[in-house]
């Protein structure tokens, strides 16, 4: 009797501990961005050379702004203002001469706060004969993907997602952009946890023909800024719960002004690719990033009319993603591989325990608890009546 009470008592526990969390992170999760989407602002046709997708994800009192271009190499910019009816403003002729900055621009001019940018510069690909996955002279030549012929944009869904491919090697490389409004977590594994304040992007690289039996992959990224960014990869231990298994940590490229330490943006994800489109836990494969380098802004600008648009003087950090380690399978195992990856303002979303984790906890924890505490009480009544149970004992021995 006293074992059911105990149960019952740590299940209502654990339904008390995970409505409060469900609670607390719903009030978290109160923060709503109005999304609103148009493709190729401010132009009456389709541009030649790609499409310029603009959704605007507009607060109380501040916007962001999520461009993402085809135009050369593919770009995110995220511009922050303080206005909740700042715009965006393109002059194509500009836009399309390729050669000045200033095709660009947010109106008003002194609402931006902060800007920054992800251009996916190039694919790497090598030959791992010694299976060590360690890039060295084994390079083949890369992946320009401003030179890339790129799919015109796909949009679809809900929440603002689309999709841009590419064609290598008989394959695809394709990039899901995906603009939240509110806080929530991505469909697929990683499952990554986003904000108001941030926009997923998945890579995919989908039956490309290796050049090798022992082919791996790099992905090089550039970030921009227009200020010189400071910038780290820091890699954070990350609770593993039923969200990315077998995962316990996660990259991010932090950005932030000199002389503080307020993160202003943010590029985040989990060390881990998978191989197959619907992944079971074998499918995953560890992923490392090189350390920041500053780039060239000049070529960079030149690779994207975003960037080239946009930045005056940009200023470029960039790094390599490399998938896969030594004695993991090589691309040519399934000829897939996606990674995910966050970009955002502000500081980066930090994983907490789910409720069906910490009700999981609760009873795990609270039932050996409330079994020990009722024990306790029973053997001190046993006590207290102990010398009564004696003397009626005694007589029958
Ligand atoms: C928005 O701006 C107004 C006026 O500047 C200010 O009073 C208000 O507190 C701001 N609201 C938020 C949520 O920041
Ligand atoms: C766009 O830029 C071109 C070249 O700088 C300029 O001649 C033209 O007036 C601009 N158009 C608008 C609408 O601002
Ligand atoms: C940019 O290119 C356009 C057309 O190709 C040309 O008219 C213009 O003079 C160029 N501007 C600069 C600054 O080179
Ligand atoms: C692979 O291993 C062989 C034998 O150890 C060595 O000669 C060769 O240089 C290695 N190749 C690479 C690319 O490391
Ligand atoms: C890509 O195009 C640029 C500009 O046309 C050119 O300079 C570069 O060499 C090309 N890259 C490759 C790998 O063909
Ligand atoms: C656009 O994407 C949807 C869903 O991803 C797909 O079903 C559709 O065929 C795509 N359209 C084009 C033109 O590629
Ligand atoms: C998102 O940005 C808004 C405005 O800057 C801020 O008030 C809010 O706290 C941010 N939310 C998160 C989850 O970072
Ligand atoms: C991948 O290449 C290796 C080495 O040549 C080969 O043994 C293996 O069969 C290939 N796997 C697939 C799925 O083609
Ligand atoms: C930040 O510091 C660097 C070097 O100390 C300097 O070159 C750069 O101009 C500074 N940036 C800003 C925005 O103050
Ligand atoms: C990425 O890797 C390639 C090959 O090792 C190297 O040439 C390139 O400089 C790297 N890029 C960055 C940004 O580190």
């Amino acid at each position: 009797m006293s074992v059911a009470r105990g149960l019952r008592l740590a299940a209502v526990a654990a339904v008390v501990v995970a409505a409060v969390v469900c609670l607390a992170g719903s009030a978290r999760g109160a923060f709503h961005r109005q999304l609103l989407v148009e493709l190729n602002p401010d132009s009456s046709s389709t541009p030649p050379g790609g499409d310029l997708l603009h959704v605007r994800a507009v607060g109380v009192n501040d916007t962001l702004h999520y461009l993402f271009s085809s135009q050369g190499a593919p770009t995110l910019l995220l511009l922050h203002t303080d206005s909740a009816s700042s715009t965006i403003k393109v002059n194509w002729t500009q836009f399309l001469a390729r050669n000045t900055s200033g095709g660009l621009w947010v109106e008003p001019e002194g609402s931006l706060q902060f800007s920054t940018a992800l251009v996916f510069s190039r694919l790497l690909e090598y030959d791992d004969v010694n299976n060590t996955a360690e890039p060295t002279s084994e390079l083949f030549p890369p992946y320009d993907l401003q030179n890339f012929t790129w799919s015109r944009l796909n949009l679809s869904g809900a929440t603002p997602n689309a999709l841009l491919c590419g064609g290598v090697a008989h394959g695809s490389l394709c990039l899901q952009l995906a603009v939240y409004g509110d806080e929530g977590r991505g469909q697929s594994w990683p499952r990554l946890l986003h904000s108001a304040n941030s926009s997923q992007l998945e890579v995919r690289l989908d039956n490309i023909t290796p050049r090798s039996p022992q082919s791996r992959f790099l992905l090089e990224l550039q970030a921009v800024g227009g200020a010189f960014p400071r910038s780290r990869v820091d890699v954070r231990r990350s609770i593993d719960d039923e969200f990315t298994p077998s995962i316990f940590k996660v990259s991010e490229w932090v950005s932030f002004a000199n002389g503080s330490s307020d993160v202003l943006g943010f590029v985040q994800w989990k060390p881990v690719a998978y191989r197959q489109y619907n992944p079971v836990l074998e499918d995953a494969t560890p992923c490392r990033h090189s350390e920041p380098v500053p780039g060239s802004g000049e070529s960079v600008a030149s690779s994207s009319m975003l960037i080239r648009a946009f930045f005056a003087a940009p200023h470029i950090v960039g790094l390599n993603v490399s998938f896969g380690l030594a004695g993991e399978p090589f691309y040519n195992s399934t000829g897939f591989l996606s990674w995910t990856l966050l970009v955002g303002v502000g500081s980066p979303p930090v994983d907490v325990f789910s409720p069906l984790v910490i009700s999981i906890m609760a009873v795990g924890l609270g039932t050996p608890m409330i079994l020990l505490l009722l024990g306790g009480v029973y053997v001190s009544i046993r006590r207290r009546g102990g010398t009564n149970a004696g003397q009626a004992y005694e007589p029958i021995n």
